[in-house]
This record gives C-alpha cells, sequence and structure tokens, in this order.
C-alpha cells in the first residue's frame, strides 16, 4: 500500500509532460505511482502546450527550474529541431520522447522508447535471442522506427511490413542498413516463416479499431509474439498467439520501461519495474485513467 505522504516542498524537483491534448497521458499516473513508492521530493506534471507554442515553452523550462520533460504526440517530431542537443538513438529515431535539462540549462533530447520496447522484451520473453531468427515489425510508422531500431541495435534481422509500402522502404532507407527487407502488405503471413519475433506497431487491435489480420500459422513454435497496444492488454494478436502456445509481451511493459531513463535522471533513483506498477496502472486503465 502506499502511505499517505507530505506534499512537496520548495526545493521540489520538477519534471512532466507536454503534449497537445494531454489529458490521455498515463505518464503522470505512472510517474506519480513512483514517486509516491520512493516518497520522494518531486512532482510531475501534465501540461497541454499547443503546437504553436511549443518552442517557447521547451526554451522557458530551463528558466522555471525544470529537470525535463517528456514529450508526446504530436510534439515528437517538432522537439528535436527545439532542443541543445539530440542523442544518436533519437536521431535515428527522428523523434524525441525525453528532454533532459542539465545544470547549465541546456536541453538534451532522447529516445527511450527503443530501450523501453527491448527491455520489456528481455523482461517478458527472456529466452528470445536477437540471432535466433529474423523479427518481423508490422507497421512503419514512428512507433515502429523505434522498434526497428532497438532490434538491429540488438543484432536481430528486421522484415518490415506495413499496408503503405513505401513507408517502409523509407524506414529502411532511412535507417541505411542491410539487416532490413521490406515484404509486401499481402505477403504478410508468408514473412513470418522463420521469424523469432513478430511485433505489431500498428494501432490494429486497439479498442475501437479492427484487429490485425495477420495469420500465425507460419511461426515456429518457439516464436514470440509481441504488441505495442496496450487498451486492451489482451489485443486480438496476443489471445490468438496465446491460443497456439507461443510466448507473449504486451504493450503495457514497454510505456513503463520508456518511463525509466526520465526518471532516473529527473528524480535520481532507478525505479523498479514489477507486478506492483504494473497491477496499479492496470487498474487505472480499467477504471478510465
Ligand atoms: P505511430 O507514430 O504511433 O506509429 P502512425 O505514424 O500513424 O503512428 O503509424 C500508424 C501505423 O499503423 C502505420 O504503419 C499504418 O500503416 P500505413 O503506413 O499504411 O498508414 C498502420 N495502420 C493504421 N491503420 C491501419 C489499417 N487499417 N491497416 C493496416 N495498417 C494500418
Amino acid at each position: 500500500m502506499i502511505e499517505p505522504r507530505p506534499s512537496i516542498s520548495g526545493g521540489a524537483r520538477l519534471a512532466g509532460v507536454i503534449g497537445w491534448p494531454i489529458s490521455h497521458s498515463r505518464s503522470p499516473r505512472l510517474h506519480g505511482y513512483w514517486l509516491a513508492r520512493y516518497n520522494l521530493d518531486a512532482a510531475y506534471v501534465p501540461m497541454e502546450v499547443h503546437p504553436d507554442d511549443l518552442a517557447d515553452a521547451l526554451a522557458v523550462l530551463p528558466k522555471l527550474g525544470f529537470r525535463g520533460v517528456n514529450v508526446t504526440v504530436p510534439h515528437k517530431e517538432s522537439a528535436m529541431a527545439l532542443v541543445d542537443r539530440v542523442d544518436d538513438t533519437a536521431r535515428r529515431i527522428g523523434a524525441v520522447n525525453t528532454i533532459v535539462i542539465d545544470a547549465a540549462g541546456r536541453r538534451l533530447g532522447l529516445n527511450t522508447d527503443a530501450f523501453g520496447f527491448m527491455a520489456n522484451l528481455r523482461d517478458q520473453a527472456p529466452l528470445w535471442r536477437p540471432d535466433g531468427g529474423p523479427a518481423v515489425v508490422v507497421g512503419a510508422g514512428g512507433a515502429a522506427r523505434a522498434v526497428v531500431v532497438g532490434l538491429l541495435d540488438a543484432g536481430a534481422e528486421v522484415r518490415i511490413i506495413n499496408r503503405t509500402r513505401t513507408r517502409a522502404d523509407a524506414l529502411a532507407r532511412d535507417l541505411g542498413t542491410p539487416h532490413i527487407t521490406v515484404h509486401d502488405w499481402e505477403d504478410r503471413n508468408a514473412a513470418l516463416r522463420g521469424a523469432a519475433l513478430v511485433v505489431n506497431t500498428t494501432t490494429l487491435g486497439m479498442a475501437g479499431q479492427p484487429a490485425l489480420d495477420l495469420d500465425l500459422a507460419p511461426l515456429p513454435g518457439t516464436a514470440v509474439v509481441a504488441d505495442i497496444v496496450y487498451t486492451p492488454l489482451w489485443t486480438p494478436l496476443l489471445k490468438a498467439a496465446r491460443a497456439r502456445h507461443l510466448a507473449t509481451v504486451d504493450g503495457l511493459g514497454m510505456l513503463i520501461h520508456q518511463a525509466r531513463p526520465g526518471f532516473a535522471a529527473w528524480f535520481g533513483r532507478e525505479p523498479e519495474v514489477d507486478k506492483a506498477v504494473r497491477d496499479y496502472l492496470v487498474r487505472d486503465l480499467e477504471d478510465g485513467g
């Protein structure tokens, strides 16, 4: 149980999340949970900032004493040009989701989604190996870019399938590596042959969206099936994988793991990812936030 705690002091560390709109964001709940659990003198606040005001908002954060922020939809790409430095991973993904402000007020742009995806994959599917077979990534949007970068950096071969082939080709070209192949949407079932991992990075399977139409039969029995959708936690894709006794990785873990680097940098403590925080977020999702 979380004990009631004293309110923040004048010396509290400040961070938050900037988006537009912002009310859907789970990040205040997640960071707030960890702050309460570790009884830290700190606050993490939601900030609704219109795209026209993003440059002003990011410029003023160091002057307000913020340690940093998360950046979410629709600002992840535009934030890249508005920080003082962008790290290599964020540049390859083409988006910033975490900003860390140093003592001199310089804003460093990071992208922790690749880290979050990989940390969760290793957590929930410890038997997965990057050299166990190709990883099939479904989708070619911003989320796919992060997942592909994570997988490539781990040493995996990546097959991309996307409804709009040109977007998948652009992703492969941008990353400039021979370790990606692009397959036609019509051939998506065949692309699963011999794969060690399949990841859905599209919005298909989300509540209110159609399911991803993918036949898992060609997958080896040792394959892992991952979804980055977490509403619902058990997407139709993950249920189909479970019915075939394949290992599954859900999207909630990625949400939690991607938050770790920001929390550690701003608040000075590495937060734990365990059943307690997962259960808290599942309850929160069920309550509608
Ligand atoms: P994000 O940045 O969150 O990844 P996005 O850039 O809008 O979001 O990408 C959404 C992904 O879901 C894309 O790969 C998109 O495919 P297209 O590039 O063809 O648009 C995919 N997607 C969304 N709806 C889809 C559908 N009904 N069928 C197939 N793919 C779909």
